[in-house]
């Protein structure tokens, strides 16, 4: 064979072998299953939009498909569920799995752990067991708090800036985290000594078996991993949310001394719940936190049927479509586009409260049982801050979050911390 015809024949071969991909990677939509959202570049599908478009991609979708549809990204199909349907998933666990290692290596980062469902129903046991005794924990948050404020951001008489927000918040509430469920400290609190005795009286439990000694640790480490990481995230959202508001900050602010004031610098459970305001911003920042799409799961059943009578088959990636929820104007009203600080304080709506509009913590049987200590801290944390700084954006604008996709960091710009005189 001559070269030109060798040459003519690998071209052959590879269009051979591509048109054999694609055939084998063209999505297959079953009957009854959400309609599948046209696309025109084959084997890429809709992974541009996805990444480069979401917000108005999605938008779209919904007005000419509806509540449930499908898309091709990543050479797979992936149904999107909006409003209507989207909490069926939370509330039909046994039927969908939360999809969290197709982000991150959860079977590298804790190889003692093969059953993470088991994991997780027992630190779901252990938090709803700190939950109840809320109050206890506050003295120790709040003292390890100021102390983490001190080391981290200290004192600013002259004007400091701060780049890694983010990182900052980690160190800051790792040192009451840690504190709480390991630190020395607890061991001198007999209320609050239960969370490692939680673990080591688990009726496995054995000191001498390393195997199950390193089990639990690793279990440990979600608990810490899955709650430090969350928390931090919405309260780097809430300081740039108030530094770029100077009018909501100082309005907070008034709300604050006056608690202060009344429990002379001793935060109580009771105090916290009088927070008003701040339980009101709070929730604002959550509903604000900007993710189009999260918490992608997978159906775990042989299929599974929604109430709008489409159905979606085992292996399906589900992801959740929350900017629909978190911004509906049917839920929200006209304006729900917009960050409103203080829209739920007479709304009897607090910021842990679930509900099918209000989505951030799941929802059904299994929805966070952190929630209550979380906005806890994050009041607690964003109360100390308010009342010993002004915050301010180096740009004096308010910032705009990260976007990777349909999912949304905090802004990563710096910020002004300035002593209150
Ligand atoms: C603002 C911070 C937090 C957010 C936004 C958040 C959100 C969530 C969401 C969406 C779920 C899944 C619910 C479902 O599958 O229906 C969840 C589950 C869970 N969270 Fe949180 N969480 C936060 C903080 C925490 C904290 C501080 C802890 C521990 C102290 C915690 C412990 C858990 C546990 C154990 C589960 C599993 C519950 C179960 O499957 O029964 N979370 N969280």
């Amino acid at each position: 064979m001559d070269e030109v015809s060798t040459e003519f024949l690998a071209y052959i071969i590879g269009i051979i072998i591509l048109i054999i991909f694609y055939i084998i990677k063209l999505p297959r939509i079953g009957a009854n299953e959400p309609p599948l959202v046209p696309y025109t570049i084959p084997i890429l599908g809709h992974t541009y939009n996805y990444f480069f478009n979401a917000r108005n991609f999605f938008k779209k979708c919904k007005e000419q498909y509806g509540e449930c549809f499908s898309i091709y990204v990543f050479g797979r199909v992936m149904t999107i569920v909006s409003r209507s349907s989207l909490n069926e998933v939370f509330i039909n666990h046994k039927d969908f799995k939360l999809s969290l290692s197709e982000f991150l290596p959860f079977d590298m980062l804790f190889e003692n752990i093969s059953d993470f469902d088991k994991v997780t129903q027992l630190n779901a046991k252990l938090v709803k067991e700190i939950t109840g005794k809320i109050d206890s924990y506050t003295s120790i948050m709040q003292k390890y708090l100021l102390e983490g404020i001190d080391k981290f951001i200290g004192d600013c008489k002259d004007p400091k800036e701060f780049l890694s927000i983010w990182e900052l918040m980690n160190h800051i509430i790792a040192l009451p985290m840690a504190n709480i469920i390991v630190g020395e400290e607890v061991a001198s609190h007999e209320d609050v000594n239960d969370t490692l005795e939680f673990y080591t009286s688990q009726p496995d439990f054995d000191y001498s078996n390393p195997k199950i000694f390193h089990y639990y640790i690793d279990v440990l480490f979600v608990l810490i991993f899955g709650s430090v990481g969350t928390t931090s995230e919405i309260i780097t959202n809430g300081i740039f949310d108030l530094a770029g508001r100077p009018e909501c900050l100082n309005e907070l602010y008034e709300e604050a001394m006056i608690i202060d004031k009344e429990c002379n610098g001793s935060i109580t459970l009771p105090d916290v719940q009088k927070m008003k305001k701040l339980d009101s911003f709070v929730k604002e920042v959550l509903r604000h936190s900007d993710d189009t799409l999260k918490f992608l799961h997978k159906v775990t059943s042989e299929s599974f049927t929604f109430s709008n009578g489409y159905t979606v088959p085992k292996g399906r990636r589900v992801n959740l479509y929350m900017d629909d929820v978190l911004k509906s104007k049917d839920a929200y009203g006209d304006d729900a586009e917009e960050f409103k600080p203080f829209r739920f304080v007479n709304a009897n709506s607090s910021a842990s409260k679930v509900d099918r509009n209000y989505a951030v913590f799941g929802g059904g049987k299994h929805a966070c049982p952190g929630r209550f200590f979380a906005i806890h801290e994050i009041k607690l944390i964003l109360h100390k801050l308010i009342l010993k700084y002004n915050i301010k954006t180096k740009s004096g604008k308010i910032e705009n979050k990260k976007y990777i996709g349909p999912i949304s960091l905090p802004p990563k710009k710096a910020l002004i911390f300035e002593n209150r005189k």
